[in-house]
């Protein structure tokens, strides 16, 4: 029997542009049909990682084929490394070789490399095709496969060469989380308690009430916090697509996480990085007086529970974190830049700026504490 599909509308600066978003188990078996309705194309280039490829790509060929469309995989290897200017070109030129036109389409296959990798093909492949995103990773389906952003990481840094290049169609099937490694799955779910922290309380209370179910990937339950998260994910970047205001809670965690990354030489999943970033940064806002006293306690909590780690590894200094935030984008001189909440499920909006500077002398005792 087939279970009823959740659909959520994204709308965006050019509402022609909009598109859906359909999750719910099983939904994988609609894909051909779904892609035909939605983002109709005389062939189909599906870009996955070779990891994935073994896993869901016969399938995937198969179920396009059977329904009629001419589709090929174009598979890189696995990894973060991988998503770079180099996988780019010989992704292309792949499709150039087996002359793909410009009616083509990308399906995008796996977690967030993929498909930060896969938008960017398509955003630049002959001036732009669609793409139509099928995250298998939790964070992708997430955080990574809503919002538009694509793109490749550099020698200089993450993400600094890309486009924003909204998908046509994003299709979610949680059954796919259920290959996923047990780590993987934690780190996903450190992004749901982020949106919770930022916009839902309640969503926190259901996050906490269903941990083991979302730890064993229990396809009902991840359906119900996939959407709540994506509910509240579009919301905040339909109002704001380019980032220059509400979005930017979305960085909640982040400057600290982003910081413990770099410090620990990305030896680190970023959902783990994220989940001491929002405990951290919980912790300052309280020290500044910006967030309700019990609001770190209240997140670490919920994050024990998904077995996510809450504290600074004993290795990384204080003082090393505290430098790198600074190096951050949007650090200040002799402060730092902190998206900081009023309390669970609600971020302090400081005057439409979405951000605090904090001086260096709170955040370092704070950082000092929770090594
Ligand atoms: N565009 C955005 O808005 C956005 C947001 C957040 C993160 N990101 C990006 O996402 C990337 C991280 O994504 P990720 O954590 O999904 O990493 P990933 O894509 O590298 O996937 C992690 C690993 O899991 C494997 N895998 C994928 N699906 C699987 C499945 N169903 N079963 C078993 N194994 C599977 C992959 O092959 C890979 O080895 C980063 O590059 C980050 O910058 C982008
Ligand atoms: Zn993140």
């Amino acid at each position: 029997m087939s279970r009823p599909l959740v659909r959520i509308s994204v709308t965006t600066a050019a509402p022609a542009e909009g598109y859906e978003i359909v999750i719910g188990p099983g939904v994988r078996g609609q894909l051909p049909s779904l892609v035909e309705r939605r983002c109709a194309a005389h062939r189909y280039a599906v870009i996955t990682d070779d990891h994935v490829e073994r896993l869901y790509g016969a399938w995937l060929l198969r179920a396009m084929r059977a329904a009629g469309h001419r589709a090929d995989v174009f598979a890189f290897p696995y990894g973060e490394a991988r998503k770079s200017r180099e996988t780019w070109s010989a992704v292309t030129d792949a499709m150039l070789e087996s002359e793909m036109g410009r009616d083509s389409a990308v399906v995008a296959l796996g977690g967030g490399v993929v498909g930060d990798l896969a938008g960017f093909v398509a955003a630049t492949y002959m001036r732009g095709l669609p793409v139509v995103q099928v995250p298998t990773t939790l964070l992708a389906m997430i955080d990574a496969s809503v919002g538009g952003k694509t793109g490749v990481n550099t020698p200089a840094g993450k993400n600094l060469v890309g486009a924003f290049w909204p998908p046509r169609l994003v299709i979610i099937d949680p059954e796919l989380v259920a290959t996923l490694p047990a780590a993987h799955r934690r780190a996903g779910l450190a992004e749901a308690v982020k949106h919770a922290a930022i916009a839902d309380a309640d969503h926190l209370r259901r996050i906490a009430e269903t941990s083991s179910e979302l730890l064993e990937a229990e396809p009902d339950v991840l359906c119900e916090i996939i959407t709540r998260s994506i509910e509240i994910k579009s919301e905040i970047v339909s109002s704001d697509e380019r980032e220059a205001g509400p979005r930017r809670a979305l960085n909640f965690g982040h400057t600290v996480a982003h910081a413990l990354e770099a410090a620990v030489g990305y030896r680190m999943l970023h959902g783990e990085a994220v989940a001491i970033g929002m405990v951290t940064e919980a912790r300052i806002g309280e020290r500044s007086g910006v967030t309700v006293a019990g609001t770190a306690a209240a997140l670490r909590d919920v994050l024990r529970a998904l077995g996510l780690p809450v504290s600074m590894p004993k290795d990384v200094s204080a003082g090393r974190i505290l430098e790198l935030a600074r190096g951050d984008k949007k650090a200040r001189e002799g402060r730092t830049e902190f998206v900081l909440l009023r309390a669970v499920g609600e971020v302090h909006p400081n005057g439409g700026r979405w951000s605090h500077t904090v001086p260096d002398e709170a955040v370092l005792s704070v950082l000092e504490e929770t090594t």
